[in-house]
């Protein structure tokens, strides 16, 4: 069951680690259209790390900036948007990315993703825990919020590109 692609702004939605920007990237470039990262741009328009606005202004604050970063990306151009991993659990937010975006949930077991993330882990939800222990905690209350998207495809095996490959089958 997927819907077919009319232009609007494709966005990944997923877990820490399943790839949502190195996918994103390469799939707007086989579209040849803009990419947009929506955690860089709330550290733009903060001028601060995702970290440093976690730890200043605590986690609300951040899911504040983090919907109107998104809202401001979907203007309506056909675009490829990676946004973070709790973006899609904010009501708000995913309300709008379900309005306005095709939502495309990238997935994979906690297990690859705490691999994943293993080796670069600057991430606020992650510091000083053991990954496997929170994205396996994660993945039990968001999936059902993920579930919502319209499009499903997994990055269990990779690589990137096999990856992007399916999503460009599953958008028709
Ligand atoms: C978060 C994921 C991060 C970033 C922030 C919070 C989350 O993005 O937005 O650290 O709540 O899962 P990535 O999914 O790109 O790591």
């Amino acid at each position: 069951s997927h819907s077919p692609w009319t232009g609007r702004p494709i966005v990944l939605v997923g877990l820490m680690g399943v790839g949502k920007s190195t996918v994103g990237r390469r799939l707007a470039a086989r579209l040849s259209l803009p990419f947009a990262d929506a955690d860089h741009e709330i550290e733009a328009a903060a001028g601060l790390s995702v970290t440093e606005i976690f730890d200043r202004f605590g986690e609300p604050y951040f899911r504040d900036g983090e919907r109107r970063v998104i809202g401001r990306l979907m203007d309506g151009t056909p675009k490829v948007i990676a946004t973070g991993g709790g973006a899609f659990v904010n009501d708000e937010t995913r309300n709008l990315i379900l309005e306005q975006g095709l939502a495309v949930w990238l997935n994979a077991s906690p297990d690859v993703l705490a691999e994943r993330v293993r080796r670069r882990d600057t991430r606020p939800l992650l510091r000083g825990r053991d990954p496997k222990t929170v994205l396996t905690d994660l993945a039990s209350r968001r999936d059902p919020y993920y579930a919502l998207a319209p499009i499903h495809v997994s990055s269990q095996r990779g690589p990137h590109e096999a990856t992007v490959n399916a999503i460009l089958k599953a958008i028709g």
